[in-house]
C-alpha cells in the first residue's frame, strides 16, 4: 500500500483500516481540479524561485499527462491509493522523478483538498445555474402562450379564484429566480482560494497566494489560514440552495402529477415522459414528476448530513470532513438531473384548455368577484358576502353555477342583480380586472414578460458574471 508518509510508521497500515479512510473510490471527481490546482501551485513555486524552471515544467508536462492518460483509459485511477492527492504525486514521481518530489513543498493536503473541493463545487454552481436557465427558457414560453388559457387557482386545495396558466406559472418562474440568485451569492461569496494555507498555520515558504488566487479565476485568496482549511460553509450553502431547488421542483411535481390524473386532466404528460404499467392497460403514469419529488428527500439527506458532519469538529482540518463529498456529489448529480429531466418534461406538457376553464367555471370562483359586483352597487362588502353564500348555496342545490342562474332566480335573492352581473362574473372579465401589480390580467403578465425576457437575455454564465477574468 502506498502511503505519504513512512519515517514515523514501523507497521503498514492495516488493511481494513486503509479501506475504512480511503477516499480514493471517490475522489476521481476532483482529478481535474486537483491537477488544475496543483499546475497552478508549481507555476506559482517557480516564479517564488522555489522551483527551477526545468522542473515546474516537468511538473506541469507530467501533470498534464497524467490528466490525458486517466480521461483516454491509458492510465487506471486505481492502485491502493489513499486519495487522489497521494495518487498523483505518486504517478507524477514515477514519471518525472526527483522533481514529482518537490510539488508538495508548501502545500498540505489540507489545503489541497479545501482547493480541489472548491473549485468542483464552483464549477458545479454553474452548470446547475445553466440548466434552471434553461427551464426558465421552457417557462416563458408556457407564460407567452397561455396568458388567457383559464384555470381555477386553489387555497386549501378548494377552487377559490380564476387565474391562468400564464400567472400560474409564473409564481416558478419568480422561484427559480431567487434560487438562481442563491447560487449566485454562494458562489460571489466563496470565490477565495484556500491554497497557501498549508496543513493549518500557512508556511515560511514566500508563497504567492494571491497570484495562486487569481490564475484559477479566485476573487483573491483567503484571510484566514485556520479558517481556510476547516470551511465548509459554501458546501452547506449549496446543499441548502439544492434543497430549496428541490422543494420547487417538487410542488410543481406534485401539481403536475395531480393535474395530469383522470380526475382533473388539466394537462396531458407526453408518453416520452411518462411510463405503464405491466398489468394495468389503461395506465400511462407520471413517473418523472414522482421521480422529483421523491429525490427530493436524497438533496434534503445531504444538507443534513453535512451541517452534522461539521457540528463537532474542532478548528482546523479533521478528518471527519471528507464525509463532505460522496453526499455532495450525489446531490449536485440529482439537483442536475431532475431540472434536465422536468425540463423535458414541462416543454411536452399539453394544457387541455377546456378543461381547465371548465373547471374554473364550475367551482364558484367567481363568488368574490359576484360580491364585489354588488359592493360597486353600493352594498356593504360583508352583506354582499352573506349574500353571495346563499346564491353559491342555491346554486348547489340546483347544481349550476352563478352564471347559469336567470335573473329572476338571481333577483329572488337581491333585488340588486342587475343583467350586467353575467359580464361581471365571465372568466374573461374576472381575470381580464385583477389589475393589482402582480395579478393574473394579462395586461400585467404582459409586463412580467418583458421582464422576465430581459433577465433571461442579460443572464450570462454564472462565472462569467461574478468572477475576475481567468487566467
Ligand atoms: N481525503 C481527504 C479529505 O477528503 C483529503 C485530505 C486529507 N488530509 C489529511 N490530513 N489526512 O478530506
Amino acid at each position: 500500500m502506498a502511503g505519504l508518509w513512512g519515517g514515523r510508521f514501523t507497521k503498514e497500515t492495516d488493511d481494513e483500516v486503509f479501506a475504512f479512510n480511503e477516499s480514493l473510490s471517490f475522489d476521481y471527481r476532483l482529478l481535474n481540479k486537483d491537477i488544475e490546482g496543483s499546475i497552478a501551485h508549481a507555476v506559482m513555486l517557480e516564479k517564488q524561485h522555489i522551483l527551477t524552471l526545468t522542473e515546474k515544467d516537468d511538473i506541469v508536462r507530467g501533470l498534464t499527462q497524467i490528466k490525458a492518460d486517466v480521461e483516454s483509459g491509458a492510465l487506471d485511477f486505481t492502485g491502493g491509493y489513499e486519495d487522489v492527492h497521494s495518487f498523483v504525486e505518486a504517478k507524477l514521481t514515477e514519471r518525472i522523478g526527483e522533481a514529482g518530489k518537490k510539488l508538495h513543498t508548501g502545500r498540505s493536503r489540507n489545503d489541497q483538498v479545501a482547493l480541489d473541493m472548491k473549485l468542483y463545487v464552483r464549477d458545479e454552481i454553474v452548470e446547475i445555474d445553466d440548466r434552471l436557465l434553461e427551464l426558465q427558457k421552457t417557462l416563458i414560453d408556457i407564460i407567452e402562450n397561455n396568458l388567457d388559457t383559464y384555470m381555477p387557482g386553489f387555497t386549501h386545495m378548494q377552487k377559490a379564484q380564476p387565474v391562468t396558466v400564464a400567472h400560474h406559472m409564473s409564481a416558478y418562474m419568480e422561484m427559480f429566480i431567487r434560487d438562481r440568485d442563491r447560487l449566485k451569492d454562494i458562489y460571489k461569496r466563496m470565490n477565495y482560494s484556500p491554497l497557501g494555507s498549508g496543513a493549518l498555520a500557512g508556511t515560511t515558504y514566500t508563497l504567492d497566494r494571491e497570484y495562486v488566487a487569481s490564475m484559477l479565476g479566485f476573487e483573491g485568496a483567503t484571510r484566514n489560514s485556520m479558517d481556510s482549511v476547516s470551511d465548509r460553509d459554501y458546501v452547506i450553502e449549496l446543499m441548502s440552495a439544492l434543497s430549496t431547488i428541490m422543494m420547487h421542483l417538487s410542488r410543481f411535481s406534485e401539481e403536475i402529477i395531480t393535474w395530469n390524473s383522470n380526475e382533473y386532466r388539466f394537462i396531458e404528460i407526453d408518453d416520452a415522459y411518462s411510463t405503464g404499467s405491466s398489468i394495468m392497460p389503461q395506465k400511462k403514469n407520471p413517473d418523472i414528476a414522482e421521480l422529483v419529488r421523491g429525490k427530493t428527500g436524497r438533496v434534503y439527506g445531504a444538507l443534513t448530513s453535512i451541517l452534522t458532519v461539521m457540528k463537532g469538529i474542532p478548528l482546523a482540518y479533521n478528518k471527519d470532513m471528507q464525509e463532505d463529498k460522496e453526499m455532495t456529489f450525489d446531490a449536485i448529480d440529482t439537483v442536475k438531473d431532475c431540472i434536465h429531466l422536468f425540463n423535458g418534461m414541462l416543454a411536452t406538457i399539453k394544457f387541455n384548455k377546456d378543461v381547465m376553464a371548465v373547471s374554473a367555471m364550475k367551482g364558484f370562483t367567481n363568488a368574490t368577484d359576484a360580491a364585489d359586483y354588488l359592493v360597486k352597487k353600493g352594498v356593504p362588502f360583508r352583506d354582499a358576502h352573506g349574500i353571495i353564500g346563499r346564491l353559491v348555496l342555491y346554486c348547489i342545490d340546483n347544481d349550476k353555477a352563478i352564471e347559469d342562474c336567470s335573473i329572476e332566480e338571481l333577483q329572488n335573492i337581491s333585488d340588486v342583480f342587475g343583467s350586467d352581473i353575467y359580464d361581471e362574473v365571465s372568466l374573461r372579465t374576472c381575470v381580464d380586472k385583477r389589475l393589482t401589480k402582480g395579478g393574473p390580467s394579462p395586461a400585467r403578465i404582459k409586463e412580467n414578460i418583458t421582464f422576465y425576457k430581459e433577465y433571461i437575455d442579460n443572464s450570462a454564465r454564472l462565472d462569467q458574471m461574478v468572477s475576475i477574468p481567468k487566467k
